[in-house]
């Protein structure tokens, strides 16, 4: 096949809702006929080989959002709250500040936090599935995919477990704008005015866990030490929305997708069913083959070459991990789903310093909802085999997953 002028290989075509449900042919191109790619729509550059998208995550800079500054150069100071929230945001900061934050948010975010989680997260996913059990038919979109990570935030946070749909809303929107490419400007009211309600929220969770400790993390984020220095409040409200938004909207993507994955491959998923043992890797599996954060952004720290392409210090470079994940050179088969695959480390999380600061939360919940699924509902079966995606080229999920089982 011809090198592309750029039309066919921009990763706009993602708009069509034909080559969003399965993108993985236009990733196949980008890999095979230009793997560094300048996407002039996007007018960034496209990574998808597994080796340069390492590449990106280990060279290059996250520091990527437009200070209130640059925005005020740019006539778009309307967004300066929003620049304001992110530019204090773990996930857009270099080194040594994101050193500095992610070591506080650790000291706060233990394991023995995500731990605890454990039976919380069994019930939950139990009496959700209670509500729905008699009726023999869900949306699992609506009935679990979407509220169980909510409820799990609203509780580990310490706030009460009834906001769990304001959670949801905030960060749906939040992920709005981050799986867009950061362009879609005729929503960027909505976002303002829903980051401007979060930002209250949390100002006062923050107040009031200070002074009526719930054991949350609110409270162990804005009390964390390292060396005898503190988050500020800003910093915490800042990184309690990211962690918020992390949390949501990638893995209800986990579920959703993985619940559809298992069921488009049968075989796999009675080879599941028969053995349990099997789950963490077919976790891994899933978020592999159907990555829930398709990808993200950076931008050259300076002048670099990168698989023979030269690129300017400042241009955009966009890491594509679900084509990553599937390289051939890296995985073999890649378009098969084997849940007991070996040597599977897919960059779903990303790599290196941003690597996800809630991987360990989201394997857990991922692997409590389908084993609890596939134990409690033996015979579940894709209701319509028509699903549709929602309209979000980032962030991979599903609108509504439609499916029956005996009553
Ligand atoms: C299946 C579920 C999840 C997936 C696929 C996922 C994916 C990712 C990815 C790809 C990144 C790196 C993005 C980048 O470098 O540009 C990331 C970072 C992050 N994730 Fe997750 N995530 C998931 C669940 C969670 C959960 C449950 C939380 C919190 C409870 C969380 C919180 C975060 C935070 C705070 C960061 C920023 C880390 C940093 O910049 O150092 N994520 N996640």
């Amino acid at each position: 096949m011809a090198i592309a002028n750029g039309a066919d290989l921009s990763l706009y075509h993602l708009l069509d809702p034909e080559i969003l449900a399965d993108p993985y042919p236009l990733y196949a191109r980008l890999r095979n006929e230009d793997p560094v790619h300048w996407d002039p729509y996007l007018h960034a550059w496209v990574v998808t080989r597994y080796e340069d998208v390492l590449q990106v995550f280990q060279r290059f800079s996250a520091d990527r959002t437009p200070t209130p500054e640059r925005l005020a150069t740019l006539g778009m100071e309307g967004l300066t709250p929003i620049a304001k929230v992110m530019v204090r945001q773990m996930l857009f900061m270099d080194p040594p500040d994101h050193t500095r934050v992610r070591k506080l948010a650790a000291a706060a975010f233990t394991p023995r936090r995500v731990e605890e989680m454990r039976s919380r997260v069994e019930e939950i996913t139990n009496s959700l599935i209670d509500q729905v059990l008699g009726a023999g038919e869900m949306d699992a979109m609506e009935a679990i995919a979407n509220p169980l990570p909510a409820i799990v935030t609203a509780e580990m946070f310490g706030i009460s477990s009834g906001d769990h749909r304001l959670l949801k809303d905030w960060s749906q929107d939040f992920a709005e704008m981050l799986g867009n490419f950061q362009h879609n400007p005729g929503r960027a009211g909505r976002v303002l005015r829903s980051l401007e309600a979060m930002t209250e929220y949390f100002r006062g969770a923050v107040k009031q866990q200070i002074a009526r400790p719930t054991g949350g993390l609110i409270e162990a984020l804005a009390a964390a030490t390292v060396d005898g220095d503190r988050l500020t409040e800003e910093e915490v409200v800042a990184n309690l929305i990211i962690t918020m938004v992390g949390g949501q909207e990638t893995t209800t993507n986990l579920i959703g997708n993985g619940l559809l994955t298992l069921l488009s491959w049968p075989e796999e998923m009675e080879r599941l069913r028969r053995d349990p043992s099997l789950m963490p890797s077919a976790v891994e599996e899933l978020l592999r083959y159907e990555s829930p954060s398709q990808h993200t952004a950076r931008l050259a720290a300076a002048d670099i070459q990168l698989g023979g392409k030269a690129i300017k210090q400042r241009d955009a470079v966009i890491a594509v991990m679900g084509a990553a994940n599937r390289d051939p050179q890296r995985f073999p088969d890649p378009n098969r789903l084997d849940l007991g695959r070996h040597d599977n480390r897919h960059v779903a999380f990303a790599w290196s310093s941003h690597f996800c600061f809630g991987a360990p939360l989201a394997r857990l919940e991922g692997q409590i909802v389908l084993r609890t699924l596939l134990a409690r509902l033996p015979d579940l079966r894709l209701k319509t085999p028509h699903v549709e995606w929602r309209p979000n080229l980032g962030l991979r999920g599903l609108t509504a997953l439609w499916l029956e089982y005996s009553a």
